[in-house]
């Protein structure tokens, strides 16, 4: 049996280059590899209204938004199969059969549902007719890694390329096929995660330093940022703020200047616009030793910048002009992905056996017993 990937986005915002150095980069890769024998990448809208419901319309738009920043990354429709989560029922189907074998103290403990009830201010203990702020947390919301084992299972995934945030719902989906297969019988594929191999990619922070980069705090760098707001935003990046005088010992830790270049720049950017530094190592060591400026790093970021993102931004405007083309392509990838899941749910059903119709035996055996009697 070949390999299959499965993986995929919320359709919340437009991706940025967070996303780019922790995901796309390698799916197009992995892609570009021929090693697989299917590729599914799924907008999934019906996982970002667990916690959108009075939102839909944010939902809606940024389905075709991710699709533009998939489809100039280098995603090609002609090799992978782009689909949206909700054109595809089965998958509800499978996540209610799973449903049956997770506990609520199991999804309780779930790292990443427990710190989104917290960046979400959700909370479990609001009483009915509640009126301070507190927003309780939805039934929807607190199953969905069980809806995201429906996902990778429907389509045997093998191989999950998704970032370290994702790990405990990839180790939960495993659980569910271990548990499914020793009570129904050998039915599911067991997936494996697939972490970004270049640690700068784990988790790129915003330009602002913070942690991570989020549409709400103002701090991403967008794959469809127009080449003046790319230089403007790198301009304004956080770097040492103990490095006031270009003469001054500056820290590369932490930096996020730095951990950009970390994650996208090569030495062949250095031969091409930066010659006075062999590599990064020589450049982080002349700005330790003080002497060397912000703005001198920054431009190097901006070039190494424009060089990833201008193809991307070219892509994009081909596809802007050609909507009724990426939603045709959307289209048929949701048919494919649908048949694909559903021999899947035809293969639960008959693990299950609650395949009644096609079960001639069961039917012919309560037959012959009703007769007996
Ligand atoms: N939870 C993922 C995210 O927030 C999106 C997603 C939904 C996903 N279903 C998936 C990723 C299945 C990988 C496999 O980014």
């Amino acid at each position: 049996m070949g390999k299959i990937i499965l993986t995929g986005d919320r359709p919340t915002g437009r991706l940025h280059v967070g996303h780019y150095a922790g995901s796309l980069k390698r799916r197009v890769e992995l892609q570009n590899s021929g090693q697989f024998e299917k590729i599914f990448i799924m907008i999934a809208d019906a996982q970002a209204l667990t916690d959108n419901a009075d939102n839909p319309d944010k939902v809606r738009q940024n389905i075709i938004e991710v699709a533009l920043d998939y489809l100039s990354c280098g995603i090609d429709p002609k090799v992978s199969t782009i689909f949206i989560q909700s054109q595809v029922a089965e998958l509800c189907e499978l996540a209610f059969y799973y449903m049956n074998l997770v506990t609520v103290s199991r999804l309780q403990r779930n790292p990443t549902v427990k710190t989104e009830i917290k960046m979400r201010g959700f909370s479990d203990d609001v009483a009915e007719g509640d009126t301070t702020q507190k927003k309780g947390i939805p039934v929807g919301f607190f199953t969905y890694p069980i809806s995201q084992a429906a996902d990778i299972t429907a389509f045997r995934a093998t191989t999950v390329p998704v970032g370290e945030d994702q790990e405990p719902m990839i180790e939960q989906t495993r659980e569910i096929v271990h548990k499914f297969n020793s009570v129904y019988g050998e039915t599911l594929v067991e997936p494996q995660i697939m972490l970004p191999t270049n640690s700068a990619c784990l988790r790129l922070p915003g330009t602002d330093g913070k942690a991570k980069m989020s549409k709400s705090l103002g701090n991403c760098i967008y794959l469809s940022d127009s080449a003046e707001d790319v230089k403007k935003k790198v301009m304004s990046m956080y770097t040492d703020p103990d490095h006031l005088k270009v003469s001054d010992p500056g820290k590369v830790e932490g930096n996020t200047v730095f951990t950009y270049l970390d994650a996208f720049s090569t030495d062949e950017h250095f031969a091409k616009y930066c010659p006075d530094y062999e590599n990064l190592e020589a450049m982080k060591e002349h700005y330790r030793r003080g002497g060397l400026g912000d703005v001198k790093c920054k431009k190097l970021l901006i070039a190494v910048l424009e060089e990833l993102l201008q193809p991307i931004r070219e892509r994009r405007k081909h596809y802007e002009q050609h909507i009724e083309e990426v939603y045709d392509i959307l289209r048929r990838g949701s048919d494919e992905a649908r048949k694909a899941a559903a021999e899947t749910l035809n293969d639960v059903r008959n693990a299950m056996r609650i395949n009644y119709f096609e079960d001639k035996e069961l039917i012919a055996r309560q037959a012959a017993e009703y007769r007996k009697e």
